[in-house]
């Protein structure tokens, strides 16, 4: 089975996505690693983000084993694969990647941006999880203060509200749920709460399918 779980940044997705993969025994891919893996490795050349011949290379010659590297959860990063995402050679770069993982088995749970529209179209339960960008931002300063960095709650909303803007505007994957997607409105549950309405809605679309 593959379970796609798209949304927004900081909407919680990745905790979401870990979670499910743990509770049914499947592989987990947070796919916002792979763009930040791809923007970590221009910064560290000191190359320009939107130089495209380097970024395609730098997205081919992707090490999975770098993925933990604590750096890529950084803001700074975050906001740089927001950029490098919005081309349209990277992400077909790493399409193959995210596909070959989805199809391993014994099953796998893909969170991202467009996994339920582009990379796994016919998955087979898709979430898109929304949050208030306020209550994001509040989690996500949280987050970074419990890590011991610094962070203003005023900055990170702001950084929230225009990487929102950029991810659903641009012209290719845009973020936006698939039609078949079911949606998860999070703003007012804990981790737990996300995770318990999450299998519920794997439970209910497998019930419906046995039913069939
Ligand atoms: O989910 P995240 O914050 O780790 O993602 C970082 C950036 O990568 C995000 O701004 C958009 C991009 N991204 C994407 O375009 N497609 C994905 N499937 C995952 C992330």
């Amino acid at each position: 089975m593959i379970i796609a779980i798209d949304g927004p940044a900081a909407s919680g997705k990745g905790t979401l996505g870990k979670r499910l993969a743990h509770h049914y025994g499947y592989r987990h891919l947070d796919t916002g690693v792979i763009y930040r893996a791809v923007a970590y490795a221009l910064m560290s050349e000191g190359a320009d983000l939107k130089d495209e011949a380097r970024a395609v290379a730098a997205a081919l010659e992707l090490d999975p084993e770098k993925f933990g590297n604590p750096v890529l959860k950084t803001q700074k990063v975050g906001e740089a694969a927001s950029v490098v995402s919005a081309i349209a050679r990277v992400r077909e770069a790493l399409v193959n990647f995210q596909r070959q993982f989805a199809a391993d088995p014994p099953g796998a749970v893909l969170d991202g941006r467009d996994i339920g529209t582009v990379i796994c179209p016919h998955a087979d339960v898709k979430i898109f999880v929304v949050a208030d960008p306020r209550v994001r931002a509040r989690r996500r300063t949280l987050e970074a203060r419990a890590r011991g960095e610094e962070a203003d709650e005023a900055a990170v909303l702001a950084d929230i509200l225009s990487r929102d803007e950029r991810d659903q505007n641009r012209p290719i994957a845009p973020l936006k749920p698939a039609p078949d997607a079911y949606l998860l409105d999070n703003s007012n549950l804990d981790i737990e709460g996300g995770v318990r309405a999450a299998i519920d809605i794997v439970e209910a679309v497998r019930a419906g399918r046995q039913r069939v």
